[in-house]
């Protein structure tokens, strides 16, 4: 069989030389140096933002759910940044780990500006100036016993209420000299508030990177161990007001929204899981556009590298370029630190 169709062939190209693929793609495929300079996506450093825990203990601990990923101290946290700085990576977004305490149905801890996070802020800025850029996120649920992004009154998130909240807490982070705000509590109407709160108390140079299009995913689950927010939340989601992951025309009316409110630049997460908003949203706005990988797809990801399924440098690597190619100017990463590395 396997010959007749070898002898078939011959007899083909021998009659209509013109059998022969005219184009044929694999052509620049056959080195590496000719592959690197047809490569229509480069990752680089400069597109990596890193997220980092911090806590309020003396010594860095690990986390169970995300290998390779540690609660920092803000002693830790700074020579995070300082790697960061040195790396090239441009930008960290800090998440504090806020002690049981300091948690209540109001989040009222959210706006004391002495605050961990606040902290933080301020020891970064005293240490590296605006060498590199120091993102926040405006949210309650490091702050609320509920461990949801807004205040829950008789089993519902208010909307307007919270706002009021955020709006505060955006100005508390952007006096302690946070450069970009990050609202990633899918409220509405929250970012022309923080935009307003902001320009009011003379921050108008303070960004906002809107958390746009957001998915009540399960993919968020690792960060919430991480933060502790899991055990407060329970068996409840946020379905209420994170996006359904059944939509798509939706993530562009959140855009819009959010850009015609003021924000700077808008995010999608997850990551992997929404190439498809992510390409949307960049085609149809061609505004900065921030994709957020988030712990859950770094968690499986290491995991399957663990088991030795897959090769993690180069499964996380992949991941990323797709990400930029989908059309990401920036990727927030847990991997940010290594792949910037290798890239080095
Ligand atoms: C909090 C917040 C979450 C993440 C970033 N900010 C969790 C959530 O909304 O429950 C997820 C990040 C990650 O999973 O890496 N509003």
């Amino acid at each position: 069989m396997a010959e007749r169709i070898i002898q078939n062939d011959q007899a083909d190209h021998g009659i209509f030389p013109a059998a022969f693929p005219s184009t044929r793609l694999r052509r620049m495929r056959q080195h590496a140096w000719l592959r690197s300079i047809v490569a229509e996506t480069v990752l680089s450093p400069a597109d990596l933002i890193w997220p980092l825990f911090v806590h309020d203990h003396q010594a860095n601990a690990p986390i169970a759910a995300m290998p390779g990923v540690e609660r920092l101290s803000i002693e830790g946290v700074l020579r995070a940044v300082e790697e960061a700085r040195q790396l090239g990576i441009p930008a960290v977004a800090l998440f504090p780990v806020v002690e049981a305490t300091h948690k209540s149905d109001d989040a009222r801890h959210a706006l004391d500006p002495q605050n961990l996070v606040c902290r933080t802020i301020r020891a970064i800025r005293e240490s590296c100036g605006n060498s590199v850029g120091i993102i926040c996120d405006v949210a309650l649920d490091p702050y609320t016993s509920h461990g949801h992004d807004g205040l829950l009154v008789n089993g519902q998130i208010l909307n307007d209420e919270t706002v009021a909240v955020l709006a505060r807490q955006a100005v508390v982070l952007a006096a302690a000299g946070c450069h970009v705000v990050a609202p990633s509590d899918m409220m509405d109407g929250r970012v022309a508030a923080i935009r307003r709160a902001l320009d009011t108390a003379l921050h108008q140079n303070v960004c906002i990177l809107s958390y746009a299009a957001k998915y009540a995913s399960s993919f968020y689950g690792p960060f919430r161990m991480a933060l502790g927010s899991a055990t407060s939340l329970g068996t409840a989601d946020k379905k209420t007001y994170q996006m359904d992951s059944a939509n798509s025309d939706e993530a562009i009316r959140e855009v819009s929204l959010d850009l015609a409110e003021g924000a700077d630049m808008v995010m999608v997460k997850p990551a992997i899981v929404s190439l498809d908003i992510l390409y949307r949203i960049k085609q149809t706005f061609g505004v900065p556009t921030m994709a957020y990988q988030v712990s859950g797809e770094y968690s499986m990801i290491q995991a399957a590298a663990a088991n030795g399924w897959i090769d993690g440098q180069k499964a996380s690597l992949e991941s990323l370029l797709v990400i930029k190619r989908a059309g990401a100017d920036a990727i927030l990463t847990y991997f940010a630190p290594e792949i910037a590395r290798g890239l080095k």
